[in-house]
């Protein structure tokens, strides 16, 4: 399993690191067995498990739930588990109890979107031992403030901002950072500028690392086809074919069989 002090070796190495998103235990039985470095539990499962249309909309249960359900199964994983909106914004106290919850239910680390104004509370969970991973550039938790889903950090004056921000999380003492949907140019170049490793989503190939939400790494989203997705998968075709497949079955009395049947004289349930 990676771990903290790995991420600052695996930057000097020049090795990449992957992190994708798993909400739940029969994704992370998987994932789990798969060669992927990281799992984020991300605010995005309001959306893509709970049919939100916001990430705002994510609650510290929530993400609690997800935690402890995806770290029962992938005890070969570092696991991230989001601090949802709201919850670094109601002073120290509150947020070192929200990231504790998350620890004990299996997560190895928080994500906290934004530093401006949290400085403080980032260097009090990094010295209480809750290791903090970043979040800068598109952080959708603020998507009412940016006016929509938006490529950030575009001009020199924002971009210079990106670039301070992302100095103050190392400084607080986060071990990683990811870039949101700004410029590869500058996400190089805050990878470059800072020591602790950047994991890029919409960010170029420049970033330490790359991230991606898995319902839409596997084409789960018809819909969502941002630039930035690459899609491995059209899981939405596939999972529907096989739905379809069982009801035609159930209705012409294809299914079950008599191989799936139970006979009179059975022995056990296999
Ligand atoms: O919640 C999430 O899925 C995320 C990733 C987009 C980084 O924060």
């Amino acid at each position: 399993m990676i771990t903290v002090p790995e991420f600052y070796k695996r930057k000097i190495a020049q090795q990449k690191i992957s992190m994708i998103t798993c909400y739940d235990s029969s994704f992370a039985t998987i994932v789990n067995e798969s060669p992927i470095d990281v799992i984020l539990i991300g605010d995005s499962s309001a959306m893509v498990m709970h049919g939100f249309n916001s990430t705002v909309n994510a609650d510290a249960n929530m993400i609690e739930t997800h935690v402890a359900a995806v770290a029962r199964t992938a005890k070969n994983k570092f696991i991230v588990a989001d601090m949802p909106f709201l919850s670094n914004r109601m002073g120290i106290s509150t947020a070192t109890e929200i990231a504790g919850r998350f620890i004990k239910a299996g997560a190895h680390a928080v994500k906290i979107e934004g530093i401006r104004g949290c400085e403080e509370m980032v260097r009090h969970l990094v010295d209480t031992g809750i290791p903090v991973m970043g979040h800068l550039g598109l952080t959708p938790q603020s998507v009412n403030q940016f006016g929509g889903m938006k490529v950030q950090a575009k001009t020199a004056s924002e971009q210079e901002q990106l670039l301070q921000d992302a100095k103050a999380f190392e400084t607080a003492g986060a071990f990683s950072l990811v870039l949101e949907c700004v410029p590869n140019q500058i996400a190089k170049t805050v990878t470059e500028s800072i020591h602790i490793a950047t994991i890029g989503i919409g960010a170029g190939v420049g970033t330490d690392g790359q991230v991606l939400v898995l319902q839409d790494l596997l084409g789960f989203s018809p819909n969502f086809k941002p630039k930035f997705l690459r899609q491995y998968l059209n899981g939405y075709e596939l999972f529907k074919n096989a739905f379809e497949q069982f009801h035609l079955d159930v209705v012409q009395e294809n299914f079950p069989n008599e191989k799936e049947s139970y006979h009179e004289n059975f022995k056990n349930h296999q």
